[in-house]
């Protein structure tokens, strides 16, 4: 009798742990936190919003990733050091932010190293290039997942700028990196380092006399309100990249790793897609805005900053990337 209790007694709290631990198991589906500092509007946000419904999707739901746009979280300096201390899982940067954290991303940031976008294309999938810089950072505090097209970026100003002689005594705001400062410099302008947020301003109250970016800049940032000439030298093609803190990657299952690097790949085809569509439309909407489209003769910018390219070619960390890449030029 006391045994056939106690039986009972063990089916019944066995009963209530297994619903215990059903719940528990649904209370342990994660969300992981991305920031990003672009508008909601941006080809970039809807990508990333692609790729935590493929994280979802791809992991029954015991992933998720929730997208925090325009720098609630902080400027994309703020959230590389968040990611590294393990106070945010991911974020969406760009090669040239990420080249303080882990120099290998200055490869891409050598001006003209691209042919065009297929050439771009082809050294982001490269195992010996693009892959191999994603995994170069762990130790840095954060892994790569995944590239998105971030076009080619082309000088805004409030004065028309045709060579690099015009560019000289104008303030031009970079990105916090070592190598835009340095191709500002080249080029004869006055470079100024800025977070993106801190730019519309800057603009408008003069502390700047220009920038240089996608289009996009111009349109979905209203950039071109306050500077009317767009030249098209095409001096880089700087990818965005999406990022994990390194502590959040080894908490997560081999599963749980395994989608959400290929929720990344699909969601650079997904961006590679929009992107093309995206910068047609914008460039109408630039000249629509009153924006004059400045095409130029690009080989007087293309000789400024020649020394970059000698540099590189030298550099131990960036060398064998810069020899790659030119390899996967045909
Ligand atoms: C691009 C890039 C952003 C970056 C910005 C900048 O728009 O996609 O990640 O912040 O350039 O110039 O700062």
């Amino acid at each position: 009798m006391l045994n056939i209790k106690k039986t009972k007694l063990h089916v019944a709290s066995a009963l209530l742990l297994g619903s215990l631990m059903g719940a528990s198991s649904m209370s342990f589906a994660e969300t992981l936190k991305l920031s990003h500092n672009g508008d909601t509007k941006s080809p970039v946000h809807k990508a990333l919003k692609f790729f935590a419904d493929e994280v979802q999707e791809k992991t029954d739901g015991d992933l998720k990733v929730r997208v925090y746009p325009n720098g609630q979280l902080g400027t994309q300096r703020e959230s590389l050091e968040l990611l590294q201390s393990g106070a945010l899982d991911m974020a969406k940067s760009n090669a040239s932010e990420l080249e303080s954290f882990d120099p290998a991303y200055g490869a891409f940031n050598i001006p003209y190293i691209f042919r065009d976008r297929e050439h771009f294309y082809r050294a982001l999938a490269s195992e010996d290039v693009g892959q191999k810089i994603l995994s170069s950072s762990a130790e840095y505090g954060f892994i790569g997942v995944a590239y998105f097209d971030a076009g080619s970026r082309n000088f805004y100003t409030s004065k028309p700028v045709h060579s690099p002689a015009d560019l000289k005594g104008m303030k031009i705001r970079v990105q916090p990196s070592p190598s835009a400062i340095k191709m500002m410099e080249l080029m004869g302008a006055s470079p100024t380092p800025l977070p993106f947020g801190e730019l519309y301003t800057a603009l408008q109250q003069r502390v700047v006399d220009g920038a240089e970016n996608n289009i996009g800049a111009v349109t979905t940032y209203r950039h071109g309100e306050v500077a009317k000439y767009y030249t098209r030298d095409g001096h880089a093609m700087i990818p965005d990249v999406l990022v994990i803190s390194t502590k959040t990657w080894e908490k997560l299952s081999d599963k749980n790793k395994a989608a959400i690097l290929a929720a990344g790949k699909d969601a650079t085809a997904y961006m590679k897609k929009i992107w093309g569509e995206y910068t047609e439309e914008e460039l109408k909407k630039a000249t629509k805005m009153g924006v004059e489209i400045i095409d130029v003769d690009k080989d007087p910018f293309i000789k400024a900053v020649a020394p970059m390219f000698q540099e590189a070619e030298q550099n131990p960390v960036i060398a064998p990337y810069v020899k790659a890449i030119k390899a996967l030029d045909k």
